[in-house]
């Protein structure tokens, strides 16, 4: 889907590079001020009627500016689709017994997978995880699309290949930034269940709560464009206590995701880069999570939530067999 988009807009660009080729010509008929202004316009009417055939809501969500550092990989992986998540991503733990009764009945949950990361996760319990994040610089082939925000809560350790062994993770529903074609049909194309939505801050992955008691407090939320239809928002503020090892975030982030299960996404997340590794880059937070998503009934409301605000780089394979990933345990 991504790709077909690229081609979309593959078709608006040369257009524009022909209309500045021919522009010169009408130098010699009128002045400087006059050229530009003419090409000024012609290129913003062009662009206009291009975004708006294309892309209908490119224009308010480019008046965005964000606080997210550059892709730093982009270079490194010019022919794969790379991007950064600056965010949250926490663990919910709920019962073993909702878990199951949400997760759909023919895939395993392979519990023994998540105790031998987390030996002392309480007894009955699952770790549902929660992610609010901010995807910047989103590119391939030196073809970058605008920013989006999308949050959901996800589940781990899936066995949806029944081989008691390969942990996937089953993201059924997700809120993501209104107007984003591209973002809304490449996660639809899944089989999410995704929720056009407006996001508090709309560029960036939270925002500081002035005067909070707590040092460290920041807030996001996602509100489904359709009133009711779904929302999350949390407040985070540091925390002391590392109560989940990085480890345990590195391993879920990474695994493969599906939806309704026909295709697999291989979000690959590193660890290692410059947003991740300046100091001070991950930061260990408690706070409250409320939501009403699909596949929770009605709203619910988490607090004492355990998690890690950071930013990190990532590539996308995306659409893939899920078959691939038999035996896959994450890259190294
Ligand atoms: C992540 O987002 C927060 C909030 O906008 C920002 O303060 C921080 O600098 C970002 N981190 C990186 C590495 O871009
Ligand atoms: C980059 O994309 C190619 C082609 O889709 C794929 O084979 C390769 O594994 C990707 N690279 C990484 C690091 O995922
Ligand atoms: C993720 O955790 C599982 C154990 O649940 C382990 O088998 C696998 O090797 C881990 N993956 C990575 C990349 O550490
Ligand atoms: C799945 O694997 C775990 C760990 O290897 C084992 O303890 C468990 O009995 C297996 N479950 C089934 C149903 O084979
Ligand atoms: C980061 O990790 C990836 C995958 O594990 C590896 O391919 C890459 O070389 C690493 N980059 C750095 C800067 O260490």
């Amino acid at each position: 889907m991504f790709s077909t988009y690229i081609e979309v807009a593959l078709l608006c660009h040369p257009v524009l590079a022909f209309l500045t080729v021919q522009n010169p010509k009408m130098h010699i008929k009128h002045s400087n001020l006059q050229y530009f202004i003419f090409s000024f316009l012609s290129l913003l009417v062009l662009r206009y009627a291009c975004s708006a055939y294309v892309f209908p809501s490119e224009i308010s969500i480019a008046l965005c500016a964000t606080n997210d550092q550059p892709n730093p990989i982009a270079h490194i992986y010019p022919g794969n689709a790379t991007g950064t998540l600056n965010g949250t991503i926490a663990v919910i733990p709920i019962s073993l017994e909702l878990a199951r009764q949400m997760i759909p009945p023919q895939y395993g949950i392979l519990e023994h997978a998540y105790r031998a990361l987390l030996p002392s996760f309480p007894k009955g319990m699952y770790p549902a995880v929660v992610q609010a994040l901010h995807d910047h610089e989103v590119q391939a082939f030196g073809y970058k699309i605008d920013d989006f925000s999308r949050t959901g809560i996800e589940f781990p350790f899936v066995d949806m290949l029944n081989d008691n062994q390969t942990s996937f993770k089953w993201a059924p529903s997700m809120l993501m930034t209104a107007g984003h074609d591209i973002a809304l049909n490449g996660a639809m194309d899944y089989g999410t269940n995704t929720f056009p939505a407006t996001f508090d801050p709309g560029c960036d992955a939270y925002r500081a709560v002035p005067n909070s008691k707590k040092p460290g407090t920041t807030y996001f939320s996602a509100r489904s464009s359709e009133a009711g239809a779904a929302s999350l928002t949390t407040v985070f503020s540091s925390a002391e206590e590392e109560v989940f090892p990085l480890e345990f975030f590195k391993n879920f982030t990474n695994q493969p995701t599906f939806a309704d299960g026909k295709t697999c996404d291989n979000m690959i997340r590193l660890y290692n880069t410059s947003v991740t590794t300046a100091p001070n880059q991950i930061q260990s937070v408690k706070g409250t999570v409320r939501a009403n998503l699909f596949p929770f009934p009605g709203e619910k409301e988490w607090k004492n939530v355990y998690g890690l605000r950071l930013d990190t780089a990532f590539i996308e394979n995306n659409y893939l067999p899920c078959e691939n990933f038999r035996g896959y345990a994450g890259h190294e």
